[in-house]
């Protein structure tokens, strides 16, 4: 080795001892007569000191080699903050490896950085900052975990292919030309579901993979184009052993890397209970302002609107914001009547309990005294907030939630510590989806329906038959996402059928599959959770991008390397693609 220790390791135990250390440097402050070194790996920084006789010439960001004496620092020159600050290398022989040719873009050691887009364009030198590496270490031990967890209860990890054909999980394909069959494409998996499928036809009961999944999407702060997932499928077992096993794994990943534990069963909340609860079917639970429905106290109000929504069905529903009225003001309140017209309603009411126990608000006009029973009923005190809309249940639950989203986002943040962990089951089967004008699956085809549901609203309401799926909810993002599949050829005929694709769309997309159903397939389920979001939640951070080695932009591109590209003419040739006008 180059080195024996390295700059995260001396402690004043080894002071005395003749030591080679190697790294960067990563400041340097000359004294005239002597010279101090910070030099750097990725464990920590240490001290090195040169007399100034030493001809060598150094720039921060070189990349040496040093060995010296371990000696103590002078009391007054300790450093508290640096488990190695008790000590100092007396450097005796310094090697240049090698030494940058200008002045970096920027430099790891200072605190003030550069913009996201140059940090991913000198991704390197980014993760020469400990705490962007670090993040990367705990991924690869959040995924180590995971591993010895699955292995230890039987899972086998099996490889499935990338070059593969279109897998539907709601996104668009990243297609591959190929070149030996012109005019054909692979498409990059959007996930494995298929292969795990299949591998359950073959007998393996217990499988993951920790596995590389690629979507052409919208990018948001925790969706990338290609992401990993902890992919889990298992044979003859329930939705119980599913959730069991995931759990378990969970409070693994959480003790080993953490050191915490994650206290008793976690709570299984029903898809028709969070929207209703908190219009959201990922809700951050920690922000609390659950809804309340107050119609009955609107119930002889003077006031046409809501009458008209009640009588045809709709609700009044709000929620209680603690501690809120002085930051209420009219443009935070128009800015939500705004937000609440954007998705369909005419706009929100809302009144707040000043501190002497006045009130103002929108709603109070409407309410005569009927705020005093919705008080009451929400225990509200003074310098409480009440948001309230009127409308169709799920358009009222659209737009409460987006608003505690807001209001959660901007002024809540302190309330999001720590981990809130649950499952949300029973989703619908089908969503109608407006671009297609038909029902699609709203996790995937191959999800098992509630049999009882199905044989009910299939000919009148499909829009009312549960899936047997799951997702689990961290901290208000979906970590995973799961379900106990169809494993009968005829049942998931069926299925294709009612989401309208013809015969001919099943036979070319699925054939397969259904192929394989006949020759004998096994009861299964399984589930996938998307690690770079489980890293992110782990490490406290709000963009997967934090999370991963060499990420891509929001707009799909890679600064470093400036991917995606054009390519040259032969390599088109050889695919027999034009690229050209509309
Ligand atoms: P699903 O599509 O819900 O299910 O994906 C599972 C989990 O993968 C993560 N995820 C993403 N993470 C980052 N960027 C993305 N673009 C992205 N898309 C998804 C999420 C999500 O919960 N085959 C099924 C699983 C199954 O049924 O077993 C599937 O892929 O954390």
């Amino acid at each position: 080795m180059l080195r024996t220790h390295t700059c995260g390791e001396l402690r004043i135990q080894d002071v005395g001892k003749k030591v080679i250390l190697a790294g960067w440097i990563d400041r340097i402050r000359d004294l005239g007569g002597v010279k101090f070194i910070m030099l750097r790996d990725r464990y920590g920084l240490t001290q090195v000191v040169l007399s100034s006789e030493s001809q060598v010439e150094l720039r921060r960001e070189s990349v040496v080699q040093i060995e010296g004496v371990v000696r103590e620092r002078p009391k007054e020159t300790i450093n508290r903050d640096l488990p190695t600050g008790e000590v100092e290398v007396v450097a005796e022989k310094i090697t240049v490896f090698s030494s940058p040719i200008r002045d970096l873009p920027f430099y790891p050691g200072e605190t003030k950085l550069p913009s996201e887009d140059v940090r991913l364009r000198y991704r390197y030198i980014d993760l020469r900052r400990k705490e962007a590496m670090d993040k990367i270490i705990v991924r690869h031990n959040v995924a180590q975990a995971v591993r010895n967890y699955l292995s230890s209860q039987g899972f086998v990890e099996v490889e499935t292919p990338f070059l593969t054909k279109s897998t539907p999980e709601g996104a668009r394909d990243f297609l591959v030309p190929s070149r030996l069959k012109p005019g054909t494409f692979y498409a990059l998996p959007q996930s494995p579901q298929l292969f795990k499928q299949l591998l359950m036809v073959s007998g393996l009961d217990r499988y993951f993979q920790i596995v590389r999944c690629f979507r052409d999407e919208d990018l948001r702060a925790d969706r990338q184009p290609e992401f990993t997932q902890i992919d889990i499928e298992m044979s003859f077992n329930t939705r119980e052993d599913v959730l069991q096993v995931t759990e378990s794994m969970l409070r693994h990943v959480f003790k080993q890397v953490l050191g915490l534990e994650l206290s008793g069963k976690l709570d299984r909340l029903t898809y028709d209970y969070c929207m209703n609860t908190y219009g959201s079917d990922k809700p951050d639970r920690r922000l609390g302002m659950e809804f309340k429905d107050v119609s009955d106290c609107f119930k002889d109000a003077n006031y046409h609107i809501v009458s008209n929504v009640l009588i045809q069905g709709g609700v009044v529903k709000g929620f209680a914001i603690n501690d809120f009225s002085e930051k209420m003001t009219r443009k935070l309140a128009d800015e939500l009547d705004e937000v609440a017209k954007s998705l369909g309603l005419g706009g929100i009411m809302w009144f707040a309990v000043d501190q002497n126990d006045t009130l103002r608000g929108s709603a109070l006009k409407h309410l005569e005294k009927n705020y005093k029973e919705i008080m009451e009923k929400l225990s509200m005190r003074a310098k409480d907030v009440f948001i309230l809309a009127v409308g169709r249940n799920s358009s009222v639950n659209i737009v409460l939630g987006e608003i505690r989203k807001i209001l959660g986002e901007r002024f809540f943040s302190h309330l999001k510590t720590g981990f809130d962990v649950f499952w949300v089951i029973d989703f619908p089967m089908f969503e109608y989806s407006e671009e297609e004008n038909r029902f699609v699956a709203q996790h995937h085809p191959f999800t098992m329906p509630n049999l009882e549901d199905l044989e009910k609203y299939k000919d009148s309401d499909l829009s009312k038959i549960r899936a047997q799926s799951y997702d689990i909810v961290i901290n208000g993002f979906e970590v995973g996402s799961g379900s106990v599949r169809i494993h009968n050829a005829e049942l998931q005929r069926e299925v294709f059928k009612l989401m309208q694709l013809s015969e001919e769309e099943i036979r070319i997309k699925f054939g397969f599959l259904l192929e394989a159903f006949q020759y004998g397939a096994p009861p299964h389920g399984g589930i996938a959770l998307g690690l770079d979001r489980l890293v992110a939640i782990i490490c406290n951070v709000s963009s997967i991008r934090d999370v991963i080695a060499f990420p891509k932009t929001s707009s799909g591109v890679c600064p470093l390397t400036g991917a995606p590209d054009v390519v040259n003419e032969r390599q088109l040739k050889e695919f027999k693609i034009k690229v050209g006008g509309d």
